[in-house]
């Protein structure tokens, strides 16, 4: 595997490949890689002639500094990870290789899908983002880039921006990758605690049995429910949930036939926060599937 730290070292590096017409994958990471990250990869690959992952913890996407100060770094288990996976080119670049001496974000404007769940909670932090996806992939010049579902606003986002700024590359949203206990696989989940790791199971075990009483309950009900649940919990603390339309983000409180839903939750974990996600389908459809 091939790494680069400088933009100018890798874009000469790619540009043969692109002269030759070959396809490039990219998977844009925080590091702290996981099975998740790997079956991005490996899908890359399968997909594509050459595979590019950058690691870089972008600064301008994080709204609490000890958030980003503690974020897990762990570039020797990467390396190694990515080797075993048969990735070609690891692009980790430096903050000031990315930013020079300017680390703000750009302002988009994502025709209010950044205004629901975590841009209500999390200031700044889809400028911050889309800021450093276009940046990435105006240097890779990617064909496809592939992203997770458990950051399922975030990948509506960046529809958005490829669609907005009519940039020339193909999103591909992937399933969420689970640990065997259901905890949607996170780079933040090393940093539970014991007691924590074991409490957050919960999360997903909630959006099963909300999905399940889906159709049943009408939205606002369901909400209630959730929120009841997790009052009761000793450990975990509710932060959001919301039924929301796939394509806008928009909370919903009607369920129309030929739209599609999701349950969106963030919940703290001690001073971890996590969040999942779970697709809906009304008793209804499910009847009928
Ligand atoms: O999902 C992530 O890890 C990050 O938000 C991303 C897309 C790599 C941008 O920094």
């Amino acid at each position: 595997m091939k790494i680069f730290t400088r933009k100018s070292e890798l874009k000469a590096f790619l540009s043969p490949s692109k002269k030759e017409k070959k396809t490039i994958g990219f998977v844009p990471t925080m590091g702290a890689l996981h099975q998740g990250h790997l079956s991005l990869i490996k899908r890359a690959k399968k997909k594509n002639d050459v595979v590019v992952v950058s690691v870089f913890v972008n600064p301008t996407q994080f709204d609490n500094k000890e958030d980003l100060d503690k974020y897990p770094k762990t570039y020797e288990n990467d390396v190694a990870l990515l080797e075993s996976v048969d990735c070609d080119v690891l692009f980790f670049p430096s903050i000031k290789e990315i930013y020079a001496e300017n680390i703000v974000s750009e302002k988009f404007d994502f025709e209010g899908l950044e205004y629901q769940m975590e841009g209500r909670f999390r200031d700044g932090h889809f400028d911050g983002v889309g800021t450093i996806v276009k940046t990435l992939f105006e240097i890779v010049e990617p064909d496809t880039a592939y992203f997770g579902k458990k950051d399922f606003q975030q990948l509506q986002i960046i529809k958005k921006l490829v669609e907005k700024y009519k940039l020339p590359v193909k999103i591909e949203g992937r399933p969420i990758f689970r640990e065997e206990d259901g905890l949607a696989m996170s780079s933040r989940n090393v940093r539970l605690t014991k007691e924590y790791r074991e409490a957050a199971p919960f999360i997903y075990k909630i959006l099963k049995k909300a999905r399940k009483k889906f159709g049943i309950k009408d939205a606002k009900e369901l909400t209630e429910w959730v929120e009841k649940q997790f009052k009761k919990h000793p450990l975990l603390e509710l932060e959001y949930f919301t039924i929301a339309d796939e394509k806008t983000l928009q909370t919903t409180t009607t369920i129309e036939p030929n739209k599609k839903y999701r349950a969106f939750v963030a919940v703290f974990a001690g001073n971890i926060r996590l969040i999942d996600n779970i697709r809906l389908k009304s008793k209804k459809s499910i009847e009928a599937s």
